[in-house]
């Protein structure tokens, strides 16, 4: 395995066709000698001025318009598509079809059809297919993931989950539209098809699954700028509150997903709390060094600890100095090359399809449940 390469192609080099290429330069920090070598061999995009910005990527030999010719380039293995939810099912159709794997952008399809016969697909094709959720990935969720999987008997009977990530840039009217805000091209789903992943990721990966979703959606400005000095409409749901209702050791355990596009003074917040009886986990980005734990006493402290930022993929960086966003992201990629390979051993992986179209089950009974105002069954 040392000597294998990962050869990445991009389809849709935007903002998260940029993060990805920026994030993969960074890949000989990594230091996992298991871990095959990657690079960014090829990229696809319809934007002439994003495709430019891609010659600045030394190890790239392709740059395209066409998919198709990316598709059949012989020197990728895997594909990172990255457009807008309208495209995901055709563009990850090609890309499996092709023979290629697939890093495909969240929400994995525009809908729960599309998600359902995107996997379908992928497991009759036998492709490697994982999608991508990267804020798990940081030090805080990853002790989080850790507490939660081991020492789960040590909290104790579990009261409640909560679990969300918050915007506020949409409370600015003044902001430009762009393909996120309108239904066409986002999904019926609206801020859960672009939020939600984030979200769900580790609460299903830790097994909880919704039994049913109560569910409060609403929406922002109806008209925006559209960039050319006109408005447009926006009609997707901004921000929605799931009141989720599972069932841990016998007990029905209520735990609420927060995603929303306008949570004043909120930019990139990301966090999950886990309330027991015995004892408590809580982790946020807005404190990205600080982990909370409480256990039970003759009163109940939350402590803190400063969690430093050692990687689950471990850098030359080492645990001292601050991770980031981009970290994340290459974290994520190191766990797709690594479960790709077969030497994940016992860290944390990326969303599977059979999450993802669970996800689009619960955004399903989301929908459901706000036109019914009543609880759905997911
Ligand atoms: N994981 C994350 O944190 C995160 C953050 C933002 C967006 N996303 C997801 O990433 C995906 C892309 O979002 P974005 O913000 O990068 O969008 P974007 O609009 O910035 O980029 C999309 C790119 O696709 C190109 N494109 C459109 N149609 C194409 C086609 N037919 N062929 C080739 N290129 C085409 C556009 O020119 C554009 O450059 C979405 O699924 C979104 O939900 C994920």
């Amino acid at each position: 395995m040392k000597n294998d390469v990962l050869r990445w192609g991009i389809i849709g080099g935007g903002l998260m066709g940029r993060e990805f290429a920026s994030a993969l330069g960074r890949w000989f920090a990594l230091t996992d000698e298991d871990l095959p070598k990657a690079e960014l061999v090829a990229v696809c995009d319809l934007s002439e001025s994003a495709r430019e910005w891609f010659r600045r990527v030394p190890t790239v030999q392709q740059i395209t318009a066409d998919a198709e010719e990316l598709l059949q380039n012989p020197d990728v293995d895997a594909v990172y598509v990255a457009l807008p939810h309208h495209l995901h099912r055709d563009f990850y159709f090609k890309t499996l079809r092709a023979g290629k794997d697939l890093l495909a952008e969240k929400p994995f399809g525009i809908d729960l059809e599309a998600a359902q016969t995107i996997r379908d697909e992928a497991e009759n094709l036998g492709r490697f297919v994982r999608c991508s959720s990267e804020l798990p990935f940081l030090p805080g969720g990853q002790r989080v993931w850790r507490f939660l999987s081991e020492n789960r008997a040590d909290l104790g009977r579990i009261l409640e989950i909560r679990a969300g990530f918050h915007h506020s840039s949409d409370l600015d009217a003044s902001k430009p539209a762009n393909w996120k805000r309108q239904n066409a091209t986002c999904g019926q789903a609206g801020v859960m098809n672009d939020l939600g992943m984030h979200v769900a990721h580790l609460p299903l990966r830790l097994g909880w699954k919704p039994r049913s979703v109560y569910a409060q959606l609403q929406k922002g400005y109806a008209l925006r700028p559209d960039g050319r000095g006109g408005q447009t409409l926006c009609d997707t749901w901004d921000n929605a509150l799931l009141h989720c209702d599972l069932e841990i050791a016998g007990e029905s355990v209520p735990m609420r997903w927060e995603m929303k596009r306008m949570a004043p003074t909120e930019t990139n917040t990301w966090f999950i709390e886990v309330l027991g009886t015995q004892a408590g986990i809580r982790f946020s980005t807005k404190e990205p060094k600080t982990l909370y734990i409480f256990e039970n006493g003759r009163e109940q402290w939350w402590k803190t600890t400063d969690l430093g930022h050692k990687m689950a993929f471990e850098t030359v960086t080492g645990g001292i100095f601050e991770a980031g966003f981009p970290d994340s992201i290459l974290q994520m990629l190191a766990s797709f090359a690594a479960e790709r390979a077969g030497v994940l051993g016992d860290k944390f992986g990326m969303v599977r399809p059979e999450e993802a179209v669970l996800s689009h089950q619960i955004w399903q009974a989301a929908l459901q449940s706000h036109q019914t105002k009543r609880a759905v069954r997911v």
